[in-house]
């Protein structure tokens, strides 16, 4: 016994001194100090020895495990220490030079605009919702009083999935206006909400037209609600937005959904108001269309217009940054150009 323990001994120590990978150092264990390794079947079979021999041979065996436990970690540890090294070697790791710098990332200046313009409303109390860019008829024009034919519809050139002569024809919103038509069914009274959200149509594109842009809808339906809390709104919005200093004009519009209908605009920041090529030299630039929602809209989402009056925006959202940054070409926002992007 007490050889076979001297050979076990020797072939352990051999082999680990070849072992010349860390993940062969774990087979080698498994081989004499594993559950069924030689060492461990050795001291399983003390207990059929004679007492005498069962100590001599029981102390040499658990010393032979120590010391066999004690040389696979000093061989681990060269190993690893013999790999770093030579990794190190062959990459040239200088851990003294710099790191490479991460790039940070950083919001789309639309991104930004949205949720700023987002903050104000919500400050106000009003929710944010979102619904569907592909939009029905029904929602995009026919709810919001203008049918087949009216020729309000060539205010809004429009890109069609289906046929427009189809009975349910579906196009890409040409406004953000449809969702208030579904808030409304929704039939939950009183409503403060804002939809932001993109818009679609189909126009050639040029410094200040895009075929797909941005739109923040509002809508607020209660009891008593009139234009002065319409016109208190949007104040309050240009204010926070532009600062308390900037010249905001409100005068009528039409838009068949509301009655009456107003435009809101700007003194325009680039020239102060004396006229230059961003404002059309005219010194306002504006920058929404709203009114108090018609009495038929209202009906035709099940409000009683006797009882309930409600009030309506929309603005284009990349009129926002336009104004504040002087960019003067609507396109930027949409090339992609890291360059212009990382100015924001
Ligand atoms: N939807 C209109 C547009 O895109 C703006 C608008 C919204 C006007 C709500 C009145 C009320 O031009």
């Amino acid at each position: 016994m007490l050889r076979q323990l001297d050979e076990i001994r020797l072939d352990a120590l051999n082999e680990l001194a070849q072992v010349d990978e860390v993940e062969e150092v774990e087979a080698w264990r498994v081989r004499y100090l594993g559950k069924k390794g030689n060492v461990t079947r050795i001291l399983r079979s003390l207990a059929s020895l004679p007492l005498d021999q069962r100590k001599l041979v029981g102390a040499q065996a658990n010393a032979l495990k120590e010391e066999l436990q004690l040389s696979l970690v000093d061989r681990r540890k060269f190993l690893e220490e013999t790999h770093l090294r030579l990794t190190a070697d062959r990459r040239r790791l200088d851990i003294t030079l710099p790191g490479r710098p991460v790039p940070v990332g950083r919001f789309h200046p639309i991104t930004r605009s949205l949720e700023e313009i987002c903050g104000v409303f919500k400050n106000m109390g009003f929710q944010v919702l979102e619904g569907p860019q592909v939009e029905w008829d029904y929602y995009n024009f026919e709810a919001l009083n203008i049918p087949r034919d009216h020729p309000a519809r060539d205010m809004f050139a429009t890109l069609w999935i289906d046929s427009e002569t189809s009975g349910k024809a579906r196009l890409l919103r040409t406004h953000t206006s449809p969702m208030q038509i579904r808030i409304m069914e929704k039939g939950c009274l009183p409503i403060r909400a804002i939809v932001p959200g993109r818009a679609y149509r189909y126009e050639a594109t040029d410094a200040t037209h895009e075929s797909m842009f941005y739109q923040v809808e509002g809508l607020a339906v209660d009891k008593d609600i009139t234009l002065a809390d319409l016109k208190g709104t949007l104040f309050e919005f240009c204010h926070c937005l532009f600062g308390k200093e900037r010249k905001i004009r409100f005068r009528c519009d039409y838009f068949p959904f509301v009655e009456p209908g107003v435009e809101v605009a700007v003194e325009c920041l680039s020239c102060g108001g004396e006229g230059c090529r961003l404002c059309g030299h005219s010194g306002w630039l504006e920058i929404l269309g709203a009114g108090m929602v018609h009495p038929d809209v209202l009906q035709r989402c099940g409000i009683d217009p006797e009882e309930y009056t409600g009030f309506a925006f929309g603005m284009g959202v990349e009129r926002i940054p336009m104004l504040r940054y002087g960019i003067d070409d609507i396109r930027l926002f949409y090339a992609n150009d890291l360059r212009f992007l990382k100015q924001f």
